[in-house]
């Protein structure tokens, strides 16, 4: 049994907590008929097992709950974040699972407790579900609601859960996701945002993470005016953010990929960044050597991590994790302790799921039986040595709290000072979604985000990628 299914099998067999006031487990309305709306058809992205997504027929969704809203989807994308469920990383995923926890669309039902929008509104999704006034939800850290998720394990392993969230395993609760025609939206009236009409679709969708993530990853960690920044990984989060670091003063920002093509984008669009290639670095070199080589000798004040704890770079972290003694690497966390100056600020955005990844895990079997016990998740060679005698900030950005930045990040887009269609490379429909998984997963030449249209979607606007059939 794949990993997925045994962490499954386990929250079933010890059972969710009583803490959420949404439905659980709610991720495809064909698996079960008091989920459908009945006679209705709609394509949406199904994960079928590790390394394999399809797109599927099922009906769709129905309102629940009074506080339900079913969105017309006008606009996905697929992000790193689904990769890292494309690989079976983050646990709890089940055969049939809807992915997609971006999205916008036009309400099409709403259930009698909605306030403030309407049908026909042209709205938003924050990829976090938030009740609205939970602890956390009063302080706008929507993705830490305290009742939306019910996950014992999730629970049990960080001592503390997350919100729920849209297609992103029933470790987050379990809610179908945004990459279909259709999407229920529970407490609708929290986690929708309405969108100005001066703001189209293919900018507004980025407000539901990509623009909050890369926005919290920026403040959270600290970027102060005059600073330098090192940027981890030149995907569209790295990328959102060194923007974002020069929006907040940065003097100067670094951005370090193995992906040269990544790289050059990046030159090409931000002419004042630098950026540095590891997979280019001569015998002896090391990205913290030129790093320091490059800020006086000291190093960056802030580094920040948009990558993801999956990715091993060494041979030793690589088999580590392939025998299942270590979940996420310590590599780029190491590399950004030794890297920032004495007293510098280290940011974690990137995921680190710690868990077991491997199926030849000798502690695979153990997860049912003992889910508090360390061992089943590790980071090896933490260099906590160098954290505690230099006085680094570690800092972890946590999934990004959307509710407290989108509305002025909304203004911002009006204002021009945020332009999101910059990281925008292609735009595809929805019945090529899977074929997009793997090209962005491959980092195939050239994609960095993608639109993804469905039959209910305006026409390109002024600035869009035009459709592209894969
Ligand atoms: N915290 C949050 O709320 C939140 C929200 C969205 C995404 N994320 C996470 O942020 C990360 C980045 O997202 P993305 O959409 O840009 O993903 P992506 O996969 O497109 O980009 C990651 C980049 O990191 C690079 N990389 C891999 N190993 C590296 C290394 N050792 N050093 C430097 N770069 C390296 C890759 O080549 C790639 O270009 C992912 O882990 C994603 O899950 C977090
Ligand atoms: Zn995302
Ligand atoms: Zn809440």
């Amino acid at each position: 049994m794949a990993l997925s299914q045994a962490a499954f099998k386990a929250e079933q067999l010890l059972g969710h907590d009583t803490n959420s006031i949404t439905a659980q487990d709610v991720t495809n309305p064909a698996n079960d008929a008091a989920w459908a709306a009945s006679d209705s058809s709609m394509k949406a992205l199904a994960w079928m097992g590790k390394n394999k997504v399809q797109v599927v027929e099922v009906p769709q969704p129905k309102l629940l709950e009074d506080r339900d809203v079913i969105l017309k989807v006008t606009g996905s994308t697929v992000c790193g974040s689904d990769r890292h469920l494309l690989h079976g990383t983050v646990v709890e995923l089940q055969k049939g699972d809807i992915l997609g926890h971006e999205f916008c669309g036009v309400v099409d039902e709403m259930g009698k407790g909605v306030k403030g929008l309407k049908k026909g509104d042209r709205v938003v999704a924050s990829f976090q579900i938030a009740c609205g006034d939970c602890y956390y939800c009063k302080n706008k850290l929507s993705s830490q609601c305290e009742r939306t998720n019910s996950n014992t394990i999730e629970n049990a392993m960080y001592g503390g859960r997350t919100a729920g969230m849209f297609g992103y395993s029933h470790f987050t609760g379990g809610f179908a996701g945004g990459q279909a025609e259709y999407v229920r939206v529970p407490c609708g009236d929290t986690n929708l945002l309405r969108l100005p009409d001066d703001v189209p679709d293919e900018k507004g969708l980025y407000l539901s993470d990509v623009l909050a993530t890369s926005w919290n990853a920026v403040v959270d960690t600290g970027v102060n005016e005059g600073d330098v920044v090192a940027i981890w990984g030149a995907g569209p989060i790295g990328v959102m953010a060194l923007d974002f670091a020069f929006l907040q003063g940065a003097k100067r920002v670094i951005i370090i990929d193995g992906v040269s093509w990544r790289l050059d984008f990046v030159k090409e669009r931000y002419p004042r960044a630098e950026t540095l290639d590891f997979t280019k670095l001569g015998k002896g070199e090391s990205v913290t050597r030129k790093l320091k080589e490059m800020v006086d000798g000291r190093g960056p004040d802030v580094a920040i991590e948009c990558a993801a704890g999956e990715y091993a770079k060494g041979w030793a972290h690589y088999f580590e994790m392939l025998l299942g003694v270590e979940t996420d690497t310590s590599e780029l966390v190491n590399e950004m302790i030794t890297s920032v100056r004495n007293f510098g600020r280290c940011g974690i955005t990137g995921v680190y799921v710690g868990y077991v990844s491997s199926p030849a895990s000798p502690f695979r079997l153990r997860i049912p039986l003992s889910i508090t016990d360390t061992s089943t998740s590790q980071t090896n060679h933490f260099n906590i040595g160098s954290l505690m005698e230099r006085g680094i900030r570690l800092i972890g950005n946590g999934q990004a709290p959307v509710h407290l930045y989108w509305e002025k990040l909304l203004a911002m887009i009006q204002e021009g000072k945020i332009e999101p269609l910059k990281m925008v490379t292609h735009r595809v429909d929805l019945a090529d979604i899977d074929k997009v998984y793997a090209l962005f997963d491959a980092q195939d030449d050239g994609m960095q985000k993608v639109f993804v249209q469905t039959r209910f979607s305006a026409p390109p606007c002024e600035g869009s990628p035009s459709l592209q059939r894969l």
